[in-house]
């Protein structure tokens, strides 16, 4: 089975082609973010504009990649939400129209799900497991127990820590997207410098704050004005090493919350491509008897193989949708907790 995978949900236009034994035959993505840049963060209607204008060549590229045409495929399975729904329903329309021509199956995919599943995709993992997705808008723990069988642990109740990560770096004047400068900047710090909050610490469950941390980081760089560079690097790697112990502690709490016998933790979403939490986690859980799972940092990160992916799991079950089906901005994984 193939399938091509469409993500247009934020500032990467993406376009994949994934076979059902696992293998990316071709992961074609155009970022942004330079475009993005000037303006701090991500300017919906320019990212609408940009993904029209790139998704059709990318979408040819990653067929000619794969060696494959429309022919071959199986299925068209595209990001229908959550996300910014200008690029959403260009992303949306698009796969709809190459469904509708070739007659093929068409699923719309929960971008969320893209990164809930992408383990599956990397590793031989079975279901069930732990997911911590750490991305720029969400951050959650979820038991996750089949495709589209996800029990919310725990979310953050202000932002999420990609967010943190982004405000942060906004503080040092660091450019969007803030997280891999700030780990960059990090690894040149001392991160026992700073003394910054653990918010949460030592309540029960598994929910995040990391308003608090980010205000707290803002306090310190307002008294120690201007910052010399060893001042900003060190300020770095205290607040990583703040969300490192915050991820850790949570993470402990999230172990004891499980249902399912799971043996497998993952790790998900943009902010999983640092380094430094990856080894924090990894550490925990070969202490506490779990295989730790992270994807290689491409797919850590905004991609269309995720999209492609969910796709073919649906498909295996014999899932798909309607070509009427509307695209949704605000899409949660679960409803809330205990659903
Ligand atoms: O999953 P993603 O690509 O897009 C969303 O669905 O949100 O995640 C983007 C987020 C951004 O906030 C970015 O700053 C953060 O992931 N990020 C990182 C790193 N790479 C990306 N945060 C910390 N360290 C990194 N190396
Ligand atoms: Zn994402």
């Amino acid at each position: 089975m193939i399938v091509l995978g469409i993500e247009t949900s934020c500032d990467e236009t993406a376009a994949a082609v994934v076979r059902d034994d696992r293998t990316i035959l071709s992961n074609s993505l155009i970022s942004q973010i330079s475009g993005h840049q000037p303006y701090g963060g991500v300017v919906p209607e320019n990212a609408a504009r940009a993904h029209l204008d790139h998704l059709h060549p990318l979408i040819e590229k990653a067929l000619k990649d794969a060696d494959v045409t429309l022919d071959n495929l199986d299925g068209i399975a595209v990001t229908a939400g959550p996300g910014l729904i200008g690029g959403v329903l260009v992303g949306v329309m698009t796969a709809k129209a190459i469904a509708a021509a070739k007659n093929l199956p068409f699923i719309a995919v929960n971008h969320l799900e893209g990164h809930a599943l992408t383990g599956r995709l990397t590793h031989d993992l079975p279901f069930p497991f732990l997911l911590l997705l750490i991305s720029g808008g969400h951050c959650q723990f979820l038991e996750v127990t089949g495709v589209g069988q996800y029990r919310l642990l725990g979310s953050t109740i202000d932002d999420a820590v990609g967010e943190a990560f982004d405000k942060v770096a906004r503080i040092f004047g660091l450019d969007y997207p803030g997280g891999p400068a700030v780990e960059k900047l990090a690894q040149k710090g001392n991160g026992k410098r700073f003394s910054l909050p653990r918010p949460l610490k030592g309540r029960e469950g598994c929910d995040f704050s990391f308003s608090g941390l980010k205000t707290a980081v803002r306090m310190i760089a307002e008294k120690h004005t201007p910052l010399s560079p060893q001042d900003k690097a060190d300020l770095a790697a205290s607040f990583q090493e703040a969300i490192a112990d915050c991820l850790e502690e949570r993470a402990l709490n999230a172990f004891k919350m499980l249902q399912a016998p799971c043996k497998h933790f993952v790790v998900a979403g943009g902010v999983a491509a640092n380094a430094a939490l990856r080894l924090r986690l990894s550490t925990l859980s070969t202490a506490h008897g779990f295989s730790f799972v992270a994807p290689p940092l491409e797919l850590c990160t905004d991609n269309a193989a995720m999209i492609a992916w969910v796709g073919i799991e649906k498909l295996r079950l014999g899932q798909q949708d309607s070509l009427n089906f509307i695209p949704v901005p605000r899409w949660p994984l679960c409803a809330s907790k205990n659903s």
